[in-house]
């Protein structure tokens, strides 16, 4: 029997998907590490096809053939999640790690009533289900207990999302992974909904993490951010020293295309596109839009490297924080 770990939460070293194409493997997720402790909350962010949901998918270990988990180690609480078998992985969704995934509203059962799915993902897991589990899990969402015999098509988006959220709650996991799980809400449902979430969470002393693209969202309800851009994790921080001062050109990116007052809420969209996979440049994948790159960069892929204590950036740039763009 190996030793229990002695760090409790969630331990992610090195983690990398392979995708095989035609021409090429492509790293959806590039060595990625982050810990996330019980209780905390993080929040992952980057623009679309910088590997979020790969990361998250990952760690459920439900990558689609041909794509594959290439290496890195995933501890939860002492227990190796890659190390368990195909039945105990299975066990462990839901009843350890909950997902709730992009778009998840969408995946509820049309013909079934919110009881019966919410059973049926009781029984699934071996459980009984306790007279009074259903009517409590969706109070818990605060949604009446009549919510209970009602189709999805009966639902708004916003109780639709509190279910996929009471789904989620109902093994009390110890790890929650949110998708993007209230990007069709409207501002303030998206709000309550969230403001739910978090409660659930810091009543069970889940780890959660929050994937999205709302920089906004992330000030309000995480207390790390890790940055995503093409696969790899290039900033990871405490999400004020993030906000405030900023050490990846990218983050600083991210921060000033939230729509402010200042700037009349338009979105400042980043200038470039993100880089496909399978023609990734040498060297820092950012520095085709970079404003900083140097020669160094171009040639050599920049390593994460702790700045302090729980702070990580890879970029070759020493100075910092960087300032905002005149
Ligand atoms: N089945 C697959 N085969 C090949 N490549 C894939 C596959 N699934 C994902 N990828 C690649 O992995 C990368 C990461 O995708 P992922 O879905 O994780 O992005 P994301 O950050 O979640 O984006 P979004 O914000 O749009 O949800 C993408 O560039 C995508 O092209
Ligand atoms: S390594 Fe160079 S190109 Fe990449 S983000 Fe840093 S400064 Fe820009
Ligand atoms: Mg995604």
């Amino acid at each position: 029997m190996s030793a229990p770990a002695k760090t409790g939460g969630l331990v992610v070293e090195n983690l990398t998907v392979a995708y095989p194409l035609a021409t090429a493997t492509v790293l959806g997720v590039d060595g990625v590490s982050f810990t996330v402790r019980p209780g905390e909350r993080l929040g992952v962010v980057g623009e679309s096809g910088s590997g979020k949901s790969t990361t998250a998918l990952a760690l459920l270990r439900l990558i689609r053939p041909p794509g594959r988990i290439a290496g890195g180690r995933v501890m939860l609480n002492g227990t190796d999640l890659r190390g368990l078998d195909e039945a105990g992985m299975r066990a462990a969704r839901l009843r350890v790690v909950s997902y709730i995934p992009q778009g998840a509203m969408n995946s509820l059962n049309p013909v079934k009533t919110v009881a019966a799915q919410m059973r049926d993902a009781i029984l699934d897991h071996g459980e009984r289900v306790a007279p009074d589990a259903i009517a409590r899990a969706l109070e818990g969402v605060d949604l009446p207990a009549g919510t209970a015999r009602l189709f999805p098509h009966q639902l708004s988006g916003g109780m639709k999302q509190r279910v996929c959220i009471a789904i989620g709650m109902l093994l009390r996991p110890q790890l929650i992974i949110a998708d993007e799980p209230t990007s069709a809400l409207d501002v303030v449902t998206q709000r309550q909904v969230m403001g739910t979430l978090g409660r659930l969470q810091t009543e069970t002393g889940a780890c959660l993490i929050l994937i999205g693209h709302d920089m906004g969202l992330m000030v309000q309800f995480v207390d790390r951010l890790a940055v995503m851009y093409a696969g790899r994790l290039v900033e990871l921080g405490g999400i004020e020293e993030v906000f405030a001062a900023p050490r990846h050109p990218y983050t600083r990116m991210l921060i000033d295309s939230v729509p402010t007052f200042e700037n009349r809420g338009h979105f400042v969209g980043i200038p470039g596109t993100t880089p496909s996979l399978a023609r990734l440049p040498p060297g820092c994948a950012f520095a085709p839009r970079c404003r900083f790159a140097m020669e160094l960069c171009r040639q050599v892929v920049p390593p994460s490297r702790e700045v302090a204590p729980g702070r990580s950036v890879a970029c070759h740039l020493e100075d910092v924080p960087l300032a905002p763009p005149a």
